[in-house]
């Protein structure tokens, strides 16, 4: 007999059941369901719904439910519908029948919603501080990188000469965002539903200022008919997890280019990499290309989620169950996503040879352009100039630093003999030291300052 059974003269059918049970999902949320009925259950008392001994009586119940959960020893019956069901079901077993004065005022409206962001704001914390490790994996490798040069691409095309320090930083920042939005969302999650019962509040005298701070939460919810069908909590969650798998995405996808033979700028550990079944030769990233894969999940979770919630009319909705298996998905991939991901971080190599051999002499054409305008021309000249010594070492079929310089002269009278000190990509790189930029003393900054971001 289910919990609502008593206005049916029928069992429900099987395949209904088989749809409409949650307990294959949100059996993970036991623990913050259990803790929340142990707060609930004292309430009662306090109000003078229960008497003191009963709640005595609960609370030691729910304890060993609790105890049969972590041991994995809980038993489902057939009738366990979701998780709330299956432990009000075993509380009663337990103890008898004052287990059955636990639900008073309280439904699963307000239960459900108050397990779920419990369960939430733990997965986000768990999440920040895998996505710290990953910042902290990002920081050590750069420290090592600081005067490591690579060449710098916008449109995927050689632009400007960075430290191989930069490029990893710039990872870390986006990392950074990630917190940021994790710990605002975390916020408006701190609101505690429980005491709004199924839409219109509880009619004993709770205190909900009390049972919020009872179960950490920051303060109650303010309307009890938001409260029950707010999952904004849970959308917020997705978006983060998506805009961080995001970023994840293209580092993975610079890890593989950069990994590549034709590149060679880096190379996976063995441990972290994959061979293939058919060509000996063969060093793949597959868990790298499954962070930048998974992705795409994430993401359908996210707008998956949020078509579920358009245009739900006000009050729970059973629509509102399909939050679980998308957040739950979604905060499971990203458990295993990103522990992989630091480890290949920490254990990628940084060849600094092929970096080196990869910086063309046109990465200096907008230091030549700079060159230039310290001669006193308008920069928009400077550029067509040197768009037009580009032009003719490729018409000699040299590179542009091996012209003479009568073939520099040849195109503006403005180039001296000094021009070949412009030529140095380690001078190049040590120009741009302004706050931000990739010089070793600017990138010494950005790593303290990071460091102090993340303490
Ligand atoms: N399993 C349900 C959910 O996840 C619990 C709430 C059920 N409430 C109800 N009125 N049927 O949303």
């Amino acid at each position: 007999m289910s919990l609502w059974g008593g206005r049916f003269s029928e069992p429900s059918d099987d395949e209904l059941r088989a749809l409409n049970d949650s307990i294959a999902f949100d059996r993970a949320l036991y623990a913050e369901d259990i803790e929340g009925s142990i707060v609930y259950a004292r309430a009662l008392a306090r109000a003078g719904v229960i008497e003191q001994d009963e709640a005595d009586n609960i609370v030691a119940g729910l304890r060993q439910v609790m105890q049969e959960f972590d041991a994995d020893a809980f038993e489902l019956q057939a009738g366990d519908e979701d998780i709330h069901t299956a432990v009000e079901r075993r509380l009663t077993e337990l103890i008898g029948d004052v287990g059955g004065k636990l639900h008073t005022g309280r439904s699963r409206n307000d239960q459900v919603a108050t397990d779920f962001r419990l369960w939430s704001i733990r997965a986000a914390d768990n999440l920040a501080d895998e996505i710290s490790f990953l910042q902290s994996a990002l920081i050590s490798l750069a420290e090592t990188h600081i005067e490591t040069l690579m060449p710098g691409y916008t449109h995927l095309q050689p632009a400007q000469p960075i430290s191989a320090a930069h490029w990893l930083m710039s990872f870390f920042w986006m990392l950074d965002r990630d917190q940021d939005r994790l710990s605002s969302a975390k916020t408006r999650m701190a609101e505690c539903p429980l005491g709004a019962g199924a839409l219109a509040g509880n009619p004993f005298p709770l205190d909900r200022h009390r049972l919020a701070s009872d179960l950490g939460f920051d303060r109650p919810s303010a309307n009890s008919l938001d409260a029950v069908s707010d999952r904004d909590f849970v959308a917020d969650l997705l978006y983060v997890i998506s805009l961080c798998a995001i970023h994840l995405s293209r580092l993975a996808e610079d890890i593989l280019l950069y990994s590549n033979p034709a590149f060679g700028f880096i190379t996976l550990d063995d441990r972290y990499s994959t061979g293939s079944s058919l060509m000996p030769q063969k060093r793949n990233a597959d868990p790298i290309e499954l962070m930048r894969g998974k992705t795409g999940r994430l993401i359908g979770n996210l707008t998956g989620f949020l078509a579920t919630l358009k245009s739900l009319p006000s009050g729970y909705n059973k629509d509102l169950q399909e939050d679980k298996e998308a957040l739950l998905d979604s905060v499971e991939t990203m458990r295993r996503l990103l522990p992989v991901l630091t480890a290949t971080v920490t254990s990628l190599k940084v060849n600094a040879e092929p970096m080196n051999a990869a910086l063309s002499a046109d990465l200096l054409a907008t230091d030549l352009a700079d060159y230039l305008v310290r001669k006193g021309l308008p920069f928009r000249q400077a550029h067509h100039i040197v768009g037009a010594v580009v032009r003719l070492a490729d018409e000699r079929g040299v590179a542009m630093t091996k012209l003479d310089l009568a073939a520099f002269k040849s195109v503006s009278a403005s180039f001296e003999d000094d021009i070949y000190e412009v030529f140095d990509f380690r001078a190049s790189v040590a120009k741009r030291s302004g706050f931000g930029g990739t010089a070793p003393e600017a990138v010494r900054q950005q790593i303290a300052l990071a460091k102090a971001n993340s303490a």
